[in-house]
């Protein structure tokens, strides 16, 4: 099992190139279900998760092509000639249930693993399946997968969420562009991967309006052929790299990367003492003087995002002062407290709520990654770090990460993954 060894204590200095954005390619890559064309997706990062998505799209009979050397062009074609989603590949991959609104909308049935809870909570998919039922499709529950059917074609309806749900958004979307006539989705998510899988399905010939704001209107077509779409750039991968330009107290420019994604993330790191300019073709991030602590509360985009607290809750383990935490998105995301007070942080949670008390430097120690997040905030905790900090059960960042520590070096740190 791969570790990575920092030590820390070295400003960094230099540009990193943010990848594409993996929370919109796996949902552009369902929604390549939802046609026999081609859809061509470029800037395609490379990592675990998208290799999932692959050979789950390739045990359902679509056909996915690397079309580039480098894996970020990949063409997804062919049609659905297994309706099954396999609980070995689902519970390596939530994400997995994005097939299920396409199934259902192409193939008239779906028999999709209930992805069961992952270490940051119980994930439930009620949304999901509440908002198919009321366009048509029953399910029932069968040894842990759900069985799904539609009689004849979906059809649209007016669906709101009670609360606001990335993935069932998504699920939704993409089935009510192949549905019978209108669908509303009302609170619907905004992220900015929400609208770069409905300006995709547009390119794909389906018709939405509302794109970019919480209410999306769907007209459904009968059919949607073959599209180019490039993918945005990470903005979790952004704020990441920011915050390790921060914590080290270095100056980093961000290429590709985009302000207008980032939403309260740039207030608060700001707010914080850290400085973030837009340059031409990216984003300089410096941190000069002292660090402030500053209080955050996890909410839906445009609002500071839960993928980001337990980052920034590293950053502000070395601020001056103290700060609130408040994770209000997932019940159990905060596991990377024990590890960050194990290097001298002095962090103490309360139910949904944790207090972080600023320390002037943090110790380098043996850590355990616990999920994706936790494992980049200990990285960043050991680029500021006193000495050596190894992190282990790093599969855990190779989800959602690409190359970490080929980035940080090529900014100076002192970082290298032993395997
Ligand atoms: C997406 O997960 C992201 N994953 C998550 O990123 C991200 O943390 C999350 O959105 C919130 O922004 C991908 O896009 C692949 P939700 P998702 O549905 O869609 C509850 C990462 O680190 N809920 O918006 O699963 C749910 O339990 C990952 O990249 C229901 O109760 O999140 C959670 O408490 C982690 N019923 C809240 O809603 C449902 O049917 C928000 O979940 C669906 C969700």
């Amino acid at each position: 099992m791969d570790r990575i060894r920092i030590r820390g204590g070295r400003p960094l200095s230099g540009e990193i190139k943010v990848g594409g954005a993996k929370n919109a390619a796996l949902p552009l890559m369902a929604a390549g279900m939802l046609t026999d064309d081609r859809l061509i997706l470029s800037n395609v990062p490379r990592l675990a998760d998208i290799a999932t998505m692959t050979l789950l799209l390739e045990q359902h009979g679509l056909a996915v092509e690397p079309l580039t050397e480098d894996g970020r062009m990949l063409s997804i074609g062919g049609g659905i000639a297994n309706t099954e989603a396999p609980y070995d590949i689902v519970r390596k991959m939530r994400a997995s249930i994005l097939v299920l609104g396409p199934l259902l909308a192409r193939a008239g049935e779906a028999r999709v693993s209930l992805p069961g809870g992952c270490s940051i909570g119980t994930r439930p998919v009620d949304l999901h399946l509440k908002g198919l039922e009321q366009m048509g499709a029953r399910f029932d529950l069968d040894g842990g997968y759900v069985d799904g059917k539609v009689d004849g074609r979906l059809h649209g309806a007016r669906i709101v969420f009670p609360f606001v749900s990335v993935g069932a958004t998504e699920n939704l979307l993409m089935a009510a562009a192949l549905a019978e006539g209108e669908t509303v989705l009302a609170n619907a998510a905004r992220e900015p991967e929400i609208g770069d899988l409905a300006s995709c399905l547009v390119a794909m010939g389906a018709r939405i309006d509302g794109i970019g704001t919480d209410k999306l209107v769907i007209q459904g077509v009968d059919q949607l052929h073959a599209a180019e779409h490039d993918i945005i750039p990470d903005r979790i991968e952004t704020g990441s790299y920011a915050c390790a330009a921060a914590i080290s107290g270095g100056s980093v420019f961000l290429r590709n990367a985009r302000l207008e994604h980032l939403g309260a993330t740039v207030r608060i790191l700001r707010e914080a003492g850290v400085e973030i300019a837009q340059e031409d073709g990216g984003l300089m991030v410096t941190r000069l003087n002292g660090l402030h602590g500053a209080d955050v509360m996890t909410e839906p985009y445009p609002g500071f995002p839960t993928d980001m607290q337990a980052q920034f809750m590293a950053l502000m383990s070395v601020a001056e002062g103290a700060s609130m935490v408040t994770e209000t998105i997932f019940e159990n995301r905060f596991m990377h407290v024990p590890e960050l007070n194990r290097m001298g942080a002095r962090i103490n949670v309360h139910g949904a709520s944790a207090i972080v008390r600023g320390v002037p430097c943090l110790q380098g120690a043996p850590v355990m990654a616990t999920d994706l997040r936790a494992s980049l905030s200990l990285i960043l905790a050991g680029l500021a770090a006193r000495g050596e900090t190894v992190v282990n059960r790093v599969y855990h960042l190779d989800r959602g990460y690409e190359a970490v520590e080929q980035k940080l070096a090529a900014c100076g740190a002192d970082i290298e993954r032993i395997s």
